[in-house]
């Protein structure tokens, strides 16, 4: 199978990259200046009330930034912050062992904090809420239940499925930020520093030829400029001009949208098999062979965010924009009274 080069899901080789590129201070982080400004004021007023700060819940597709905020809230608040997530934090004890090590103003971080267990989920609510851990203490009659105190700490938690987090734990975070797909000048900006780090010699208009291709997505336009700096050192002298940066992007299969193989099969499914839609998602996986949480997580928010596809109460439909970027003939239908485009929270 060919290789995404515009997956946002972090694999092996970002690794690396991600931890040299990641921006340490809130001046640093491009883009996201509604999210900014708030952290600011959020930050500014714990720090001068020596208070902990509130819980923050961090969502939005993978590869915007929400790990790398989280380290910034941490480093701008001068305290500790340990990392940990959903999936890794089993049983309601593990989470004790976290909290117990924590101090006063600490962060833990819960990434993908929407794959908690109920028991632990259930646990972390008097956590948050009173800073206070219920254990029962024996069996049977004598059981008896004692209530721990904690210090007051702070939940940074992320997640890229805001629909999946039960309302009682959303309802727990006294601050909750959404992260969108950056402009082409913000990620313009990223290529830039990006590309200073890692010393590669790049030109404006090559900047620009990577930043439009990225997918609104910081992680993919990190990577991008590593595959592009390594075509330009092998090919081209080793600076990335925009014809540079276009060829080797050509080479990688990835369109001037960004859009790569896998997002073009998901909307010629749509389009050649189920007449431009609705059909659901669970059908256009079975069409792809990828599975249907990825087509959520992955493609899916960036189609929807270029109005290529919307969702309706029935399944996904394709727009006209999709099919005039795949040069296929568009035929007006007329709707159904169901497939009204839906307002909901994407994510
Ligand atoms: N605002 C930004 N400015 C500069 N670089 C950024 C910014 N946001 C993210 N990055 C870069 O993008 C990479 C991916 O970011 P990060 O790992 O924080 O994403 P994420 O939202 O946590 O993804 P996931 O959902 O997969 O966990 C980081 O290495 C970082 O270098
Ligand atoms: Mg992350």
């Amino acid at each position: 199978m060919m290789e995404r080069v515009v997956s946002p899901k972090m694999k092996e080789e970002d690794l690396a990259i991600d931890a040299s590129l990641r921006p340490k201070r809130l001046d640093d982080y491009i883009g996201q200046n509604k999210v900014k400004e708030n952290l600011k004021i959020l930050i500014g007023a714990a720090k001068a009330r020596g208070e902990a700060l509130d819980h923050v819940l961090l969502y939005g597709p993978p590869g915007l930034g929400k790990t790398t905020l989280a380290n910034i809230i941490a480093n701008e608040m001068e305290v500790k912050i340990k990392v940990s997530s959903g999936p890794a934090i089993v049983i309601p004890g593990d989470l004790a062992s976290i909290l117990t090590t924590l101090q006063k103003g600490d962060m833990l971080f819960v990434d993908e904090i929407h794959r908690l267990s109920r028991v632990v989920e259930e646990a972390l609510y008097p956590a948050m809420e009173d800073f206070a851990w219920d254990m029962i203490l024996g069996k049977g009659m004598a059981a008896k239940s004692i209530r721990l105190k904690l210090p007051h700490f702070t939940i940074i938690g992320a997640t890229t499925r805001y629909a999946l987090l039960s309302s009682p734990l959303r309802d727990r975070f006294g601050a909750t930020y959404r992260l969108d797909f950056y402009d082409v000048e913000a990620m313009e900006k990223i290529v830039h520093r990006s590309a200073r780090i890692l010393n590669v010699k790049i030109e404006d208009a090559g900047t620009y030829e990577i930043a439009r291709r990225s997918r609104g997505t910081p992680r993919v336009a990190n990577r991008l400029l590593k595959r592009v700096r390594d075509f330009a050192e092998v090919r081209a002298g080793g600076i990335v001009t925009e014809a540079v940066a276009a060829e080797a992007l050509e080479l990688l299969e990835v369109d001037h949208l960004g859009l790569d193989d896998v997002d073009r099969r998901v909307l010629e499914t749509i389009i050649k098999k189920f007449e431009g839609g609705p059909v659901g998602i669970e059908t256009i996986a079975a069409a792809t062979s990828e599975e249907a949480d990825t087509i959520m997580d992955v493609y899916e928010p960036y189609l929807l965010q270029l109005g290529f596809i919307a969702r309706t109460p029935r399944g996904r439909v394709a727009t006209r924009a999709a099919y005039e970027h795949l040069g296929l003939p568009y035929k007006e239908k007329a709707p159904e009274p169901d497939d009204r485009p839906q307002q909901q929270a994407l994510w």
